[in-house]
Order: structure tokens, then sequence, then C-alpha cells
């Protein structure tokens, strides 16, 4: 499969189609891996993947931030040659956008966190691996070092200590920590859904499955066969809950005494970069860069925790104003090229997409991510021509966007 703008080096324009496999040439959009992914998955799984919390406020907020900013174009640029290449902690990446943590990946694709891996890999984008995820973290390690691990903190020290060194051990250099997990959320729409975890084994939960084969056979099935029962296998440093039993608990250890002190612990801890996610509050920003955050992830958790979290968006050029000595992130929303040029404009060094790629690995494994990935890399590139940008610096200069 060639894109013609993977390497994120200069290139002509237009860009050559990307070659996707037949099965995932409809896939025309982003968006159109939701509604793909909503025939392929069980009611619980595509549940789980498209939740947000309660009335849906953030989640909606998150897009809407997108059309408050609109661009001002300059025409009779050359823009024959152009380069979406960022460079981000000493790496050169193709493009201004990677893979967000997602939870429980290997459940709704076939060995989901290394063909998520994979796929970022390829194409030169950087990826998150989840912490509640179902595949060993040192699995994904060993295929794909640099992939950046994502780490809910455990509730205690001695499980914080253990959990980092695991992670030291396994080979990891970035360490994202999600702060914005307080509580578990509401969880009254995936349980609308039929979601729990671990699935509880039901008819109806049979049902779920039966009517979906593709998924039944080539996930679930093939997973149980060639790998065993998934299990949470790196929220702590010791293997968690199985993925589906009758009466198992999950430990959702209580992280609401957690503070800026396990924070600074895990800066001593942690010689690799360390990441910061889930910031909303410019006061927070600063408090974790002078705390020794090597980079901030401005996200609301893609609406899924605190409904009526500010859209990030709308708080990222007060964060990178406050904090501009280190990277400043952005997830949450994006969903088009345009998306990615509004927030790079407004500050982010990179930002991140969450379920879009999730539903892209469930639907087509590593092809269907890498389409995904295209996809929205040409809608980029698209999008700087008609911007009259050659390199994404040029947006810096004030002028490019503008309230709407
Ligand atoms: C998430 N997210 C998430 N974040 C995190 O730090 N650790 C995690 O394990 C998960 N798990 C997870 C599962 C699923 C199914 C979703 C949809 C999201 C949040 C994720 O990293 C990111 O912040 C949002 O998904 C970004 O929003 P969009 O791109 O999905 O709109």
């Amino acid at each position: 499969m060639t894109s013609g703008i993977s390497s994120g080096q200069l290139s002509m324009s237009p860009v050559k189609a990307a070659q996707a496999p037949r099965r995932l040439r409809h896939l025309l959009s982003l968006d159109d891996f939701e509604k793909a992914a909503a025939k392929h998955l069980p009611r619980p799984v595509f549940g789980y993947m498209v939740a947000a919390a309660e009335t849906r406020h953030s989640l909606r907020s998150n897009r809407e931030a997108y059309a408050r900013y609109s661009f001002v174009p300059r025409v009779l640029v050359d823009v024959s040659q152009r380069s979406q290449a960022v460079t981000l902690f000493g790496h050169s990446y193709a493009s201004p956008f990677g893979l967000a943590p997602l939870g429980l990946s290997a459940l709704s694709a076939y060995r989901g966190d290394l063909v998520l891996a994979r796929a970022a890999a390829e194409a030169n984008v950087p990826m998150i691996m989840s912490g509640s995820s179902l595949i060993p973290l040192e699995q994904v390690a060993a295929q794909s070092p640099d992939v950046w691990f994502q780490a809910y903190l455990p509730g205690d020290e001695q499980n914080i200590m253990a959990l980092i060194e695991r992670v030291a051990k396994a080979g990891f250099r970035t360490l994202v920590l999600t702060v914005d997990t307080q509580v578990p959320p509401n969880s009254e729409n995936t349980v609308r859904m039929g979601f729990s975890a671990p699935l509880r084994p039901s008819l109806r939960l049979a049902w779920d499955g039966l009517v979906r084969p593709r998924w039944l056979f080539g996930t679930f099935l093939r997973t149980l066969l060639l790998h065993g029962m998934p299990h949470f296998e790196n929220n702590y440093a010791t293997r968690g809950a199985p993925i589906l039993s009758a009466s198992v608990l999950r430990d959702f250890s209580d992280r609401g005494h957690l503070n800026w002190r396990h924070f600074s612990l895990i800066r001593q801890l942690w010689k690799g970069r360390l990441v910061i996610k889930g910031v909303l509050s410019v006061q927070d920003a600063r408090i974790a860069r002078d705390a020794g955050a090597d980079g901030i992830i401005v996200s609301n958790h893609g609406g899924r925790q605190l409904d009526g979290a500010v859209a990030p968006l709308k708080v990222l050029p007060g964060i990178a104003e406050a904090c501009s000595d280190i990277p400043v992130m952005l997830d949450g929303g994006v969903r088009r090229g345009t998306d990615v040029l509004k927030a790079v404009a407004l500050g982010a060094r990179m930002v991140f997409v969450g379920r879009p790629f999730g539903y892209a690995a469930a639907i087509g494994g590593q092809a269907g991510v890498r389409h995904a990935i295209d996809l929205l890399a040409r809608e980029v590139s698209r999008d700087m021509a008609m911007l009259g940008i050659r390199e994404l610096d040029e947006l810096n200069a004030s002028g490019f966007i503008c309230p709407s």
C-alpha cells in the first residue's frame, strides 16, 4: 500500500491515491469507520467504544469546537512541494497526528494493540498503548519499541513503583500518565448497550456475538483458541481480571486520593519521557510542567469522563502559551485534516485520534488502520495546499485562522 506521503517528506501534489484493499475502499473518511464498526461489532463491544458520559455534552462540544474557527487561506503560493512532517521528542514523524490509547483494543480487533502499533510504525506516526489492554505490554514493546505506554496510576505507592519498573524493563521510553480518571465514569450509557468489564456470560451476550459472526470467529474465538482468555494485563505489575467471567470483579482500586506528590514520585522513578494526559486547566498545565512533565496532552478523554468538561480545543491556546517550552498535544473529536490543522494553528505539536482508529482496527486490522491514517494524511496534505502552506511551521504565523 502506498500513500505517497507517508514519509512526511516534501511531496509532489496531487498525492497518489492509496491502494487500500478493495473491501476497505468504500471507507472514504474517518466518520465512515464508525458506521462500518457498528455493523461489524457486537452491540456491547461497539457500545463500549462509541460511548460517552451521561448527556454526551463534552462529546458534542469536542466536535463543535472546530466549527468555532475558520481558515483564512492564502493564494498563489507555490504549494507543489509540501511536508506535514513534525519533530517531537527528537523523532521526525510523518504527520502531526497519532493513535490515542484505547482500552480493550484486543477485544474489538484481533491482536488489537499489536495491529495498531504495526500500522503506526508503518506510517511513522506515534501510537500510545493503553494500560487497560489485553495483551502483555512486553509483547507490544518487543514488536514496536517506539510505542508510548499509557498508565492509569494504581492507588498505592508500592503498586505504582512496581508498574513503573515493569514498563521501564519492557523497554518503553515514553510514559503517558492519564490523570482524568479519579473515579470510574458514570457507566449508564455502556450498561444500556450491555457492556460490563468483565463481560458477564448470558443468553443476550451470546446472541449479540452470534449475530456478528465475522467478529465472533475472526476476533473472539480466534483469540480464545490461539491465545487463551484475554485478561487485563497492564493495569498493574501483575495480571488482572479476565474479559469474560460470571463472577470475577475487576480491581478498580481507588484513585481519588492521588495528587501531585504521586506525580513527582513517578517523575523521580521514571527516567524516560513523561507525558501527562487529561489536563484542561492552564494552572494544572503549569504545575505539571514545573513538576517535570516533558509533554502535555490536553484532553477530556473523548467526552468519556466528566460530562460538561470543556472541549480541549477551547483551552489549547492558553495552555500552549503558558507551556511554550514543552510540547503541548491534544485529543478529542479530531476527524478531519482541517481539525488537525486548526489544532496545530492553535498551538498543538501533535494531535491524537481515538475512536476512528479503533474502529479501523476492528474492521480491517492493520490494513484498516493504515487506510484510516492515509485518509487523514491525504486530507492534511490537500488542506495545506488549499490553505497556501508548505510546512506546518507556517501555521505559527497569525492570520491563517479566525473565529467563525
Ligand atoms: C479511550 N480513551 C482512553 N484514554 C486513556 O488514557 N486510556 C485508555 O485506556 C483509554 N481507553 C479508551 C477506550 C476507548 C474505546 C475510547 C473511545 C477512548 C480516551 C482516548 O485515549 C482519547 O482521549 C479519546 O478517545 C479521544 O477522543 P476521540 O478521538 O475518540 O474523539
